[in-house]
């Protein structure tokens, strides 16, 4: 039989590492960006979904601009939380599966230790606020959907996207030669897009839903991390380490957003490669990725 998967969000870094994993698996995909279907309009998803009759959907698309959100809340809510719910419905009218993905940003940081799936959500500010309605959506909607959190995305498609990630914005600050000041008291687990694909596939493949963690590896903080990245890509920059207090931002962030990834690897997933690992894999990767638009 034929499997069909549609993809949201394609356009995205997290999006282009899905494409390619489930072509590689022999999916028929059928990829949508932003500018082929924006996922705010309910009507618009509905064709997409009744015309294509897909076994299953992945939906990577996001806002994700946290702290822009605080300013224009509305945007945030509509993208991570009522395109959800369109995703959802579509999903319920044809029988597929929905994959869709969320943050380690709805929980407030205070616990101290990785986080489980069964603790408690306590979003900080607007973005995590709507994508936790986005899980909430999808599991209001659907009997079981799979949806999965994940921390701090990096994908060598990245370089391309108007948004980035960590590394690129290391990369391009490093470019400038000034002093690059990254907090150290804050903790994450920054998770690799392809290797988040590529157990994405496995969990669709097992039939699997639920919630689940997916973090990369060893909690880290951004400072820790951007030394990483730095000595990956072989430069030495002034890098100095800074906190929260000196570093404010619109949004309030979690201080330790690590995620556990305990049940994922109970239920038989490969476990998440360790960061270094990611990092020379990223870069690698880096110099082969063309534009995906
Ligand atoms: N990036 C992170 O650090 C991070 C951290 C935790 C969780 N996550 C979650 O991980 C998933 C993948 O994120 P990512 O890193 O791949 O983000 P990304 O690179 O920013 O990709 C998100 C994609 O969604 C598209 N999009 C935004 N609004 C849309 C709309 N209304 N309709 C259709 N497409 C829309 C964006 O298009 P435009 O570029 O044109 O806006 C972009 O191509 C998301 O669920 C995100 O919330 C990400």
């Amino acid at each position: 039989m034929q499997r069909k998967v549609l993809i949201f969000g394609g356009g995205g870094q997290l999006g282009v590492e899905l494409c390619r994993e489930f072509e590689q698996r022999r999916w028929t995909v059928q990829r949508f960006d932003r500018q082929s279907l924006d996922v705010t309009d309910a009507t618009r998803v509905e064709r997409a979904v009744a015309g294509a009759e897909p076994q299953v959907i992945v939906n990577s698309a996001a806002y994700n601009q946290v702290d822009i959100a605080e300013s224009e809340p509305l945007a945030a809510y509509q993208a991570n939380a009522l395109a959800v719910r369109n995703l959802a419905m579509a999903c319920r009218q044809s029988g597929a599966q929905l994959v869709h993905y969320s943050t380690d940003y709805v929980f407030d940081g205070t616990k101290g230790s990785p986080y489980l799936e069964t603790d408690l959500p306590h979003p900080l500010g607007a973005y995590a606020v709507s994508k936790l309605a986005g899980e909430l959506y999808a599991q209001a909607y659907l009997a079981n959907p799979l949806v999965i959190r994940v921390s701090g995305v990096y994908g060598p498609g990245g370089r391309f996207t108007p948004r980035g990630n960590f590394v690129e914005l290391m990369l391009r600050l490093a470019g400038t030669g000034n002093p690059i000041r990254v907090v150290q008291d804050h903790v994450a687990s920054p998770t690799y897009a392809p290797a988040i694909a590529s157990r994405t596939a496995d969990m669709v493949e097992k039939g699997m839903g639920g919630l689940y963690h997916m973090g990369g590896g060893e909690p880290i903080s951004w400072y820790e991390y951007a030394k990483q990245i730095f000595q990956t890509a072989g430069l030495s920059p002034s890098l100095q380490p800074t906190d929260e207090r000196e570093y404010r931002t619109a949004a309030r962030r979690p201080k330790f957003s690590a995620l556990s990834n305990k049940k994922l690897e109970a239920v038989g997933i490969a476990p998440m490669p360790p960061i270094a690992e990611a990092l020379r894999d990223y870069f690698e990767k880096r110099n082969h990725v063309t534009a995906h638009r």
